[in-house]
């Protein structure tokens, strides 16, 4: 039996319960949102413990011809000290060309009649002592060329090198041809030699038509889910690879020439060609809060259980510098244009503010002395200086045990708004967890479960998974006086670069694959409310997987009943709209599922599930039978 009670005082709840996490994980920036087309395009490549890279990965020599010549690699006059190398392309004889060649991440997408924009920035080189100096007096003459798989020429354009001073040089190429998997080849035709770097492929077709902007296909994936807050850009990314080696949003902004790239905590390399910049503007563009998130000064939750791994936190000294970058980012985010920072947000091409409310500070920390000092720091002087920005501090890595225990137990003792929970869980977990939020302690912190997900044992994206992520949604609407945002994770991975599984979003770098769990988040993200509704569930027998929420979504005037039913079988349920009055005469009703808990969408292939909407009758009592294995939801207009 399902008793809603319409005309009791509905609860007040968070608007902004259902957001997403962005980490820089499997992919998820270079070669993935970020809409950049060539891999290492600025030569900053490193080792990692994955792959043996360097500065020339993904860049092969080309001699067409009969020439001849070679590849080195500048590091003494670099375009910006924060992008130390460079590449040397040498010809000692010219032929038909020679050059270099890149071939993307995987493979790069052409599609016909689009526009694409070729950069990069270059000066004529001095050979070196044994290939000579080569002719300075003329310019050399380099030729851009987007290529088939089967070479042929797909668009081209041509330059003039001269000078020793870094240019950058553009053009604008339209292929004639769509084309997959296309090469792109830089040739120059005469002896001698030239400096490059950041070259880049950039298509003109980007999310909201944006400069240096995003992939829109899977842009548009994420901001169909109607996020309202978006956390970046991690996760355990934000601690980097070492305690002097953290995220640091600075490197991050600014000209692109200028970001210091470096090598990925999840084993691959960070452009940051995705950027604050960047983030923050996504977030405007899709209507979401943007969430930050900065270390403690401590590393990764590790450091401090594994002797010998570095230092445990930044040492205290080092400690005002860092919250002074802090402070530097909540200028450069809300300052004027020109305060010192929020003129390097407006140089950018955003002089207004971007309206920061929320600052994460830590990601999983275990609870140490280091740590707590470090964060009380931090909290200090944002409590002191900016009291309009809510602090989210950490419970670490799981659900409960002595570390969440002890994050709790901090949180309170700093008064703390909100603290930030994780928890990766197998499906039962949640619906035996479905009560977990009722007896939080309304006067403490409130909750951000800032990164979740139903794990199965092979890690897959099942019908079950989703389902039991979204009887874990009811809970938290039904507490969401209390739990104030939460966000699925991770959101992205590419196919053949996932560290972890299960993600939100699959995709290649033309096909974008959203899985089960994701049209779930997508059908609370469209059907959240303002004011939860009491909402009572009497499974019989007990422990039948059951959930069910029902909000009031002020702007729309919508009431929205979910139902969930994790069961292999149909359940009928009694559902019973109490002292509703006079109710619409039918509602929208909304299956997803009806499938065996174990199915899983393909890649390519239509969706194992899809949600169906009809219109039904509506009544204050009726009997429903909700299928095996679904989530149902029944919109209708409130009074
Ligand atoms: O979401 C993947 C990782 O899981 C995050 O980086 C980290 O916070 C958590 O351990």
């Amino acid at each position: 039996r399902l008793t809603v009670a319409l005309d009791a005082p509905a609860k007040p709840i968070s608007p902004d319960l259902f957001g997403i996490f962005f980490e820089d994980l499997n992919y998820a920036a270079d070669g993935g949102l970020y809409a950049e087309l060539l891999q290492n395009r600025s030569f900053e490549y490193s080792p990692t413990e994955q792959a043996k890279w360097g500065p020339l990965s993904f860049w092969d020599l080309v001699k067409t011809g009969a020439g001849e010549g070679h590849l080195g690699l500048g590091n003494s006059r670099p375009v910006h000290a924060n992008n130390p190398h460079y590449l040397l392309l040498n010809v000692t004889q010219a032929g038909d060309g020679v050059g270099v060649a890149n071939l993307g991440f995987d493979q790069i997408p052409l599609v016909a009649g689009q526009a694409y924009e070729v950069s990069f920035f270059a000066y004529q080189a001095y050979m070196g002592i044994m290939w000579g100096p080569g002719d300075q007096t003329k310019p050399m003459p380099v030729t851009v060329r987007l290529e088939g798989a089967d070479g042929r020429v797909l668009a081209e354009a041509k330059f003039e090198i001269s000078g020793r001073t870094w240019t950058k040089h553009t053009a604008t190429l339209t292929p004639a041809h769509s084309e997959p998997a296309a090469r792109f080849v830089l040739l120059a035709h005469a002896a001698g030699g030239v400096a490059l770097d950041m070259v880049s492929l950039f298509p003109h077709d980007t999310f909201q038509g944006r400069a240096n902007g995003l992939r829109r296909d899977l842009a548009q994936t994420i901001a169909d889910l109607r996020p309202r807050f978006v956390r970046f850009p991690g996760g355990c990314l934000v601690h980097g690879t070492g305690i002097h080696a953290y995220y640091d949003w600075k490197d991050t902004v600014g000209p692109l020439e200028q970001r210091r790239a470096a090598r990925n905590s999840w084993g691959y390399h960070q452009t940051m060609g995705i950027g604050y910049y960047e983030y923050f503007q996504f977030c405007a563009d899709i209507g979401a809060a943007p969430l930050p998130v900065v270390t403690a000064g401590v590393c990764c939750q590790h450091a401090g259980h594994s002797p010998g791994r570095g230092q445990e936190g930044l040492p205290l000294a080092e400690m005002p510098a860092y919250i002074q970058d802090i402070l530097d980012l909540i200028e450069w985010a809300n300052g004027p244009a020109d305060s010192k920072w929020g003129a390097v947000r407006a140089a950018a091409g955003h002089p207004a503010p971007f309206g920061l409310k929320y600052l994460g500070v830590g990601n999983e920390d275990a609870i140490t002395p280091e740590f707590k000092e470090r964060f009380t720091l931090i909290n200090d002087v944002l409590k002191a200086k900016h009291p309009e920005i809510t602090v989210i501090g950490t419970s670490g890595p799981f659900a409960s045990g002595e570390d969440f225990d002890k994050g709790w137990a901090f949180a309170r003792e700093l008064n703390l708004a909100l603290v930030d929970e994780h928890y990766y869980v197998p499906p039962q977990w949640m619906w035996d967890n479905l009560a977990r939020y009722d007896t939080y302690d309304r006067a403490g912190p409130k909750v951000y479960v800032g990164e979740y997900a139903a794990h199965e044992k092979d890690r897959r994206n099942t019908l079950r998974t989703a389902l039991a992520e979204a009887a874990h949604l009811t809970s938290l609407e039904r507490n969401g006086d209390q739990v104030v945002f939460s966000s699925f994770a991770p959101l992205l991975a590419r196919r053949q670069h996932t560290q972890w599984t299960p993600d939100l979003i699959y995709f290649t770098g033309t096909e974008v694959f959203p899985s089960l769990n994701y049209t779930v988040q997508k059908l609370f993200g469209h059907n959240a409310g303002d004011a939860a509704l009491p909402t009572t569930l009497a499974p019989a027998p007990a422990g039948t997987k059951l959930a069910a929420s029902t909000v009031r979504d002020s702007r729309s005037g919508d009431i929205i009943l979910k139902l969930v039913n994790g069961e292999p079988t149909a359940q009928t349920v009694a559902v019973n709209l109490a002292g509703a009055g006079p109710l619409p005469a039918t509602a929208q009703r909304t299956v997803f599922g009806g499938a065996d808990a174990d199915v899983a969408n393909t890649d390519g292939q239509p969706p194992a599930v899809v949600p169906v909407t009809t219109t039904v009758p509506l009544a204050a009592a009726f009997t429903y039978e909700a299928p095996a294995n679904s989530l149902t939801l029944l919109r209708f207009p409130g009074r």
